[in-house]
């Protein structure tokens, strides 16, 4: 019996189709990991505030059912994780922000899809309930008053846990990550490089400028920031995941965030933009301020909107 020199039975792969953004991505909303910085990222105008803007205008064109956000001021103890519920959440107060900069915003929290987020992550295995007393903190509202200054759309609010467990939060990305195809806007917000002992806070406190760069920012900070945006602009689908989670053995990451809090809303993009359906999709970082010297607030958007489809 000789070589047997006939063809592979199984055919490859179509050749770049998994490549093809056009292909993949259709229909799907972007996604977007913003760092929401200092409180005074809310009352200043900023690269990144007028980014968020545009973000938000993008969203309201193409008619969003909603928003699902994830931030980095809201966690559960043991492996809870709960999604607000509160019919009329107050806002927690924020220093350093004219209060006509947000008191009279009227937050718009989405029950129904509340309850559908909490059905998902029960289904995939989630200790998943609702949260009925829970105000907004600024880590959303932030967002939101930028995004959508003449009116809030429909939110919905998922905690964090406070295990900081990089691969529970993708999990919790990946298992809404459904509702894109629903159009719903997901958003995580949290920091690229967010260490508030690491900052010089003086001129803010003295001065209220919190941009002052009296120096350039340190190593680590540089550092970390860089490794941030490669992985994002770099790698997609499954190996963005993979990336993403890994950033926190980053020799720097305990530089850049000396706590876990503000990355994990980058582990619930990367989930919900790591799939292999996402392979090939396009990735940008149109906006970005330096804060407090050492403070990164780089902004992402993950996807794009499909061309065929307008509101
Ligand atoms: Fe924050």
């Amino acid at each position: 019996m000789g070589m047997d020199s006939s063809p592979p039975s199984a055919s490859p792969p179509p050749k770049n189709e998994w490549y093809t953004n056009e292909l993949t991505n259709a229909g799907l909303t972007p996604v977007h990991f913003f760092s929401h910085g200092s409180t005074m990222m809310l009352g200043e105008k900023s690269a990144s505030a007028d980014y968020w803007r545009k973000c938000g205008a993008e969203a309201l064109e193409r008619n969003i059912k909603g928003v699902v956000i994830m931030g980095a001021h809201w966690d559960c103890l043991g492996d809870k994780i709960q999604v607000a519920t509160n019919p009329q959440p107050a806002k927690s107060p924020v220093a350093y922000v004219d209060p006509d900069k947000y008191v009279n915003y009227k937050l718009n929290p989405d029950l129904p899809t509340a309850q559908r987020c909490i059905d998902m992550l029960t289904q995939e295995g989630f200790n998943a309930d609702g949260n009925a007393s829970f105000d907004w903190i600024h880590d959303v509202y932030l967002i939101l008053i930028h995004m959508f200054p003449n009116g809030c759309p429909p939110t919905t609010i998922i905690s964090m846990n406070a295990r900081y467990d990089p691969h529970y939060h993708m999990k919790v990305g990946a298992t809404l990550r459904p509702l894109r195809k629903d159009n719903y806007l997901l958003i995580g917000t949290g920091g690229a490089v967010h260490n508030l002992y690491r900052n010089l806070w003086a001129p803010m406190l003295r001065f209220r400028d919190n941009f002052a760069q009296e120096t350039p920012p340190e190593e680590w900070a540089l550092e970390f920031r860089q490794a941030v945006e490669d992985v994002i602009l770099k790698t997609s689908g499954p190996q963005l995941r993979r990336a993403m989670t890994r950033l926190m053995k980053h020799p720097r990451f305990r530089d850049a965030h000396a706590t876990d809090d503000h990355f994990m809303a980058a582990m619930f993009v990367a989930g919900a933009t790591g799939d292999v359906e996402d392979l090939g999709a396009s990735a940008v970082m149109p906006a970005e301020d330096w804060e407090l010297t050492n403070m990164c607030n780089s902004q992402f958007t993950l996807g794009a909107w499909s061309k065929g489809i307008t509101a």
